[in-house]
C-alpha cells in the first residue's frame, strides 16, 4: 500500500469514528465530517466557531449520488452538474429527508459539490457517503490553501490533515441556488458567470433571498485591516501610510504595481527581516500576472501579511472578469471586516 493509500485509509477510520479530517480540494482545504453523523457535525461547528444556522456544503464522490441527497433535482441542476463536476461549483437543491438538520442549518435545501482534486475524490470514494466540509478556517477568517495553513489555523482541533499540496483554484466554489424557479448565484467563485452563461445561454443573476454566510458583508479577513485602492492612487496611498509609520502589505496585479515595487515579495521580506534584524515597512505580498494567478495567491498573500506582522493590506482588486469577480468579492468582504 502506498503512503497515500495508507493516509486515506486512516482518514476514513477517523471519519467513521466521528472525527474531523482536513482535506485538499481544487478551491481551498475543507474540514470534513461524516454528513450523516449529527454529533460529528456539531463538533465541526464548534471547531469552526460557526453559528449553527449556517449550512455546510456536502461533498460527494460522483454526480450520480445527487439523488441520494436531493429530494428533487431540477433539469438545470443536472446540466450544471454534467458540465462542471468534478469542479468548483456547489448546487443548492431541496434536500432528501435523510440529510440531517445539522448539515443544513435547518434549511429545507442542501448544498452539494463534487470537488476536482484526486486526493479528495479518493477519500470520498473510500468513505462512500457524503462529507460535510466547510473551508478549514475559523469562522470569518481567511480560507487555507495549503496543509500548513490548515495546521496553523486549527492546530490540534483537527484529527488528521491530508496534504495534497497548494490548491489550484484558490477561491471557493461558485454556489448556484437551483431550489426555486430560476437559478441564482449565491456566491461567486471558481466557475465564472461567463462560463455559466455560455452553458445555459442566459445570464444567471447574482444574489437572492436565500441566506448564505459567505455572503455576509464581513468575511475572509486577515488580522491586518484590508484597504482597497484604485491602481492610479496606489503609489500615493503607500507613501501616505508609510509616512504615518504604518507597515504596508501590497496586493495587486503585477501590471497595477508602481514601478520598482514588483521585485520585493513576502519571501524576500521574511529573509530580509531575519538577516537585517528589522522589519520592512513595505512588502509586495504577491505579484500575480492575471486573474487566475490572483485567485490562486489571494489567501496565502493575506496570511503572509499576518505572518509578517504588517499593519495594513493595501489591495487593488483585479478586473471582475472570469474568476476576477470572485477575487474582487473576497477583497471587498475582507475590507468590510474592519
Ligand atoms: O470551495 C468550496 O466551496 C469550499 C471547499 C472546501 O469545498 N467550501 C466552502 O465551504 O467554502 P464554506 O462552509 O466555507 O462555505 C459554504 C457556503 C456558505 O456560504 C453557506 O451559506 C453556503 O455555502 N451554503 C451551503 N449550503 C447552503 C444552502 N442549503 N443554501 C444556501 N447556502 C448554502
Ligand atoms: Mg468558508
Amino acid at each position: 500500500m502506498s503512503d497515500r493509500d495508507a493516509h486515506v485509509r486512516r482518514a476514513v477510520e477517523v471519519l467513521r469514528a466521528g472525527g474531523l479530517v482536513a482535506f485538499p480540494t481544487e478551491t481551498v482545504y475543507g474540514l470534513g465530517a461524516d454528513a450523516s453523523n449529527p454529533a460529528a457535525l456539531r463538533r465541526l461547528y464548534a471547531v469552526k466557531g460557526r453559528p449553527e444556522e449556517h449550512p455546510v456544503i456536502v461533498h460527494l464522490a460522483r454526480a450520480d449520488q445527487l439523488d441520494d441527497f436531493a429530494a428533487e433535482v431540477p433539469e438545470v441542476a443536472r446540466r450544471l452538474a454534467r458540465a462542471f463536476w468534478p469542479g468548483p461549483l456547489t448546487l443548492v437543491v431541496r434536500r432528501a429527508t435523510s440529510v440531517p438538520d445539522e448539515a443544513t442549518g435547518g434549511l429545507d435545501t442542501v448544498g452539494l459539490r463534487v470537488p476536482a482534486h484526486p486526493l479528495a475524490l479518493q477519500l470520498l470514494d473510500a468513505f462512500g457517503g457524503g462529507l460535510a466540509a466547510p473551508s478549514a478556517n475559523r469562522f470569518g477568517h481567511v480560507s487555507p490553501t495549503t496543509a500548513d495553513a490548515v495546521r496553523a489555523e486549527l492546530g490540534d482541533d483537527v484529527d488528521l490533515v491530508l496534504d495534497g499540496g497548494p490548491c489550484r483554484v484558490g477561491v471557493e466554489s461558485t454556489i448556484v441556488d437551483c431550489s426555486s424557479d430560476a437559478p441564482r448565484v449565491l456566491r461567486e467563485g471558481g466557475i465564472s458567470r461567463e462560463r455559466l452563461r455560455a452553458l445555459l445561454g442566459y445570464e444567471v443573476p447574482v444574489g437572492g433571498p436565500t441566506r448564505a454566510p459567505g455572503t455576509l458583508a464581513a468575511h475572509y479577513a486577515p488580522r491586518a485591516p484590508v484597504e482597497l485602492a484604485d491602481a492610479g492612487a496606489l503609489a500615493a496611498r503607500i507613501d501616505e501610510l508609510r509616512g504615518a509609520g504604518r507597515r504596508v502589505g501590497v496586493l495587486a496585479l503585477a501590471s497595477d504595481l508602481p514601478a520598482g515595487l514588483a521585485r520585493s515579495g513576502a519571501q524576500d521580506a521574511a529573509l530580509r527581516t531575519e538577516r537585517e534584524g528589522h522589519q520592512p515597512t513595505i512588502v509586495t505580498l504577491a505579484t500575480p500576472v492575471d486573474v487566475d494567478e490572483y485567485a490562486r495567491d489571494l489567501y496565502s498573500a493575506l496570511r503572509s501579511a499576518d505572518d509578517l506582522g504588517m499593519d495594513v493590506v493595501l489591495a487593488v482588486a483585479p478586473p471582475p472578469e472570469g474568476i476576477g469577480a470572485a477575487v474582487a468579492d473576497r477583497l471587498r468582504r475582507a475590507a468590510a471586516s474592519r
